[in-house]
C-alpha cells in the first residue's frame, strides 16, 4: 500500500477484533501513526503486537477504556490529548449486540451505551483536536440494520418496551443513531474542515455477535458462513478514512465506498437535533463544549 498518511495520526475504537483491527492494519501500512482502544489488557497487548507485525508499522499504540462507560469515554481522550499532539481521523467503530437487556455503570441500556453514547461523547471531548488538525475527518461505522432502526423518543433504553429480536431492535436503533448523529455533527462541523461520513462495513465474518450465548450465538455461527472476509469489510472505513476521493465530502452514509442513500427516518432532522440534545444531557457534556 502507498505511504498515503505518513504523517497523519489515526485513533480507532474497537480495534482488538474484527474490522477495527483490520482497519488498523491498513492504516498503519500507509503509514499512519495508529492509536487503538481496547477494553481488556491482555487482548489490547496482543492486538498492538498483530497490527504492528502484520503492517510492518511500530507507530501503533494503545490505550485502555471500557467504552460503555462514560467515565472511561472521558479518561480515554484525556490519555490521547496527553500522549499525542494531533488527530487527523477518528474511526468510531467498536459496537455490540446484547441478547438481553443489560445496564451500563452509568445505568443506561448497553447498545445505546456503547453503540451510539460513546461515538457521541469521544467526538465531542476531541474535536478540538481534529479542527487543529484540519482537513481532518470523522468515521462513524454503522450497519445496514439502520434500515430497519426507529427511534421511540419515549423509550429509546428500552425501559418500558419490549427489548425483542434477540437485542436486535435496540442494535438496529443505535445504528439509526450513529446515521443521525453523523448528519447532525457534519451540518455543525460545516467550514471547519473537518467531515463527518458514516458507514455499513458489509455483512462481514469477525466476532460480532458472538460475546452472545445460546440462540444467538448458534445463528451467528450459521450465518457468518454467507459473510464477507475482514480484509474486505474493513475497505470503506479505510476508504473515508484515507482516500483523496473523499477529501471535503461530508454528511454521507456510504456502503461498499459509494455513498448510498440512507433510511428515510435518518434524515429527519428535528430528530436528529432531539437526539443531540438528549445525548448531550445523559453524557454531562456541557453545550459550549459540544459544536
Ligand atoms: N460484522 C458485521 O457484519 C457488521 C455489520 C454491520 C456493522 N458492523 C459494525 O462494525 C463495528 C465493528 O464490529 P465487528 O464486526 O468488527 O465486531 P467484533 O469483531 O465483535 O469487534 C468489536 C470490537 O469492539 C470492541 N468492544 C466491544 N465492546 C466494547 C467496550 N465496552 N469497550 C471498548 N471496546 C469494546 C471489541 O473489543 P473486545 O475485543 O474487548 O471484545 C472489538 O474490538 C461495530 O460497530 C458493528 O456494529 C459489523
Amino acid at each position: 500500500m502507498a505511504n498515503t498518511m505518513q504523517g497523519k495520526t489515526v485513533l480507532i475504537s474497537g480495534a482488538t477484533n474484527g474490522i477495527g483491527k483490520q482497519a488498523a492494519v491498513d492504516l498503519a501500512q500507509m503509514g499512519a501513526q495508529v492509536v487503538i482502544i481496547g477494553r481488556s489488557k491482555a487482548r489490547t497487548d496482543e492486538a498492538l503486537r498483530e497490527i504492528q507485525t502484520a503492517s510492518g508499522n511500530n507507530d501503533v499504540h494503545a490505550l485502555l477504556a471500557d467504552l460503555s462507560s462514560m467515565a472511561e469515554v472521558r479518561r480515554v481522550a484525556d490519555d490521547f490529548r496527553k500522549q499525542f499532539s494531533r488527530l487527523d481521523v477518528l474511526l468510531n467503530n467498536a459496537g455490540g449486540v446484547f441478547n438481553s437487556r443489560q445496564e451500563t455503570v452509568d445505568g443506561y441500556e448497553m447498545t445505546f451505551a456503547l453503540n451510539h453514547l460513546s461515538y457521541f461523547l469521544l467526538t465531542n471531548l476531541l474535536l478540538d483536536m481534529l479542527k487543529a488538525s484540519a482537513p481532518s475527518r470523522i468515521v462513524n461505522v454503522s450497519s445496514e440494520a439502520q434500515s430497519g432502526g426507529a427511534l421511540d423518543f419515549d423509550d429509546l433504553q428500552f425501559k418500558n418496551t419490549a427489548y425483542g429480536m434477540g437485542g436486535f431492535k435496540a442494535y438496529a436503533q443505535s445504528k439509526l443513531m450513529n446515521v443521525m448523529f453523523t448528519y447532525e455533527l457534519a451540518r455543525r462541523l460545516a467550514g471547519t474542515g473537518v467531515t463527518a461520513n458514516v458507514l455499513h462495513p458489509g455483512f462481514v465474518n469477525t466476532g460480532f455477535g458472538k460475546n452472545n450465548k445460546g440462540l444467538m450465538q448458534f445463528v451467528m455461527g450459521i450465518i457468518t458462513v454467507f459473510a464477507i472476509k475482514v480484509e474486505d469489510g474493513a475497505k470503506t472505513s479505510v476508504y473515508l478514512a484515507s482516500s483523496p476521493e473523499v477529501e471535503g465530502v461530508t454528511g454521507k452514509y456510504f456502503d461498499k465506498s459509494k455513498p448510498k442513500r440512507s433510511s428515510p427516518a435518518s434524515y429527519d432532522e428535528a430528530a436528529q437535533k432531539r437526539l443531540w440534545e438528549i445525548s448531550e444531557q445523559l453524557t454531562g457534556i456541557a453545550s459550549a463544549a459540544a459544536v
